[in-house]
């Protein structure tokens, strides 16, 4: 791979809401991107899209709660663009807000395995293919798609909250561990958005009174959150690691 030519990165869960627009935003910036999720259609239907506008894309179906689809999506990234930059690990999971003593050891672990153990797979599998690239000069960087929920609470989210806190907690160490390879670890906060999964956030609380509690007066964009991303994997980013970045239009000021 000819760093200087071609960047690569790995978007899981980018069939769809925040992930399909950091794709797009990184193909649109002349980054081939691997679109990876476990719904084919969504995440043929976006690779389609990008490959159509002159983009570079290619899809892998990956559930990124499994070691193997991790060692696979490896093994396809590698064979058809030669190595791997970034991997943004963005895919995610709830399940319907609802107070904690209804919540299920399903529910936990739908949360800890998609949220959590994704990013575990990411780094055992992921870390040996950035030294590559490193050793050959190119750029590398993980960014973690956690949640202000991961900071701040509300009611009804409590672990899937927890599992963003962990992730956010992960970031901040990797990137210590990873800081004197020049491997950069951040994590972006996203305040509730306008994607497939915000009919799950909402309990008692309505899609206004959201809102109301985001001075900026409106939900994320999915390019926000894209914006946001790429901007963590760019050469202007260069001296930013560990950093959990709330992409909330004030909400946690
Ligand atoms: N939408 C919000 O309000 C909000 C706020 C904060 C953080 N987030 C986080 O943003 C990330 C993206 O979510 P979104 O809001 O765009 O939701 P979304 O439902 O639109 O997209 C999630 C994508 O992940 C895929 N996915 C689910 N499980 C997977 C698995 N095991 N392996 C691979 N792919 C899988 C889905 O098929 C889907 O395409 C998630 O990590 C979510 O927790 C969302």
């Amino acid at each position: 791979m000819s760093q200087d030519q071609q960047r690569v990165a790995v978007v899981t869960g980018a069939g769809s809401g925040f992930g399909a627009a950091i794709a797009r935003k990184f193909a649109k910036d002349g980054v081939a991107v691997v679109v990876c999720d476990i719904n084919d259609d969504a995440g043929k239907a976006v690779t389609d899209d990008i490959n159509a506008k002159g983009g570079k894309a290619i899809y892998v179906n990956c559930d990124v709660a499994k070691r193997e689809a991790w060692e696979r999506l490896l093994a396809e990234t590698t064979q058809k663009f030669g190595g791997v930059n970034f991997v943004i690990n963005n895919a995610g999971a709830t399940y319907k807000n609802k107070p904690v003593l209804d919540t299920t050891e399903r529910d936990f672990d739908l949360c800890f395995d998609v949220n959590m153990k994704s990013v575990f797979h990411s780094v055992h599998v992921m870390i040996p293919a950035l030294r590559e690239t490193r050793k050959r000069g190119g750029p590398a960087a993980i960014v973690n798609v956690a949640s202000t929920a991961g900071i701040m609470g509300r009611p009804g989210l409590t672990w899937y909250a927890a599992s963003k806190a962990a992730c956010i907690s992960c970031t901040k160490n990797l990137a210590i561990e990873f800081g004197p390879e020049q491997i950069r670890f951040n994590a972006i906060c996203p305040v509730f958005g306008n994607t497939g999964l915000k009919h799950m956030f909402m309990g008692e609380t309505t899609e206004d009174m959201f809102i109301k509690s985001i001075p900026l007066g409106r939900c994320s964009e999915p390019e926000d959150i894209a914006n946001s991303t790429v901007f963590l994997c760019s050469d202007e980013a260069s001296f930013l690691t560990g950093v959990a970045l709330p992409v909330d239009g004030g909400r946690l000021a």
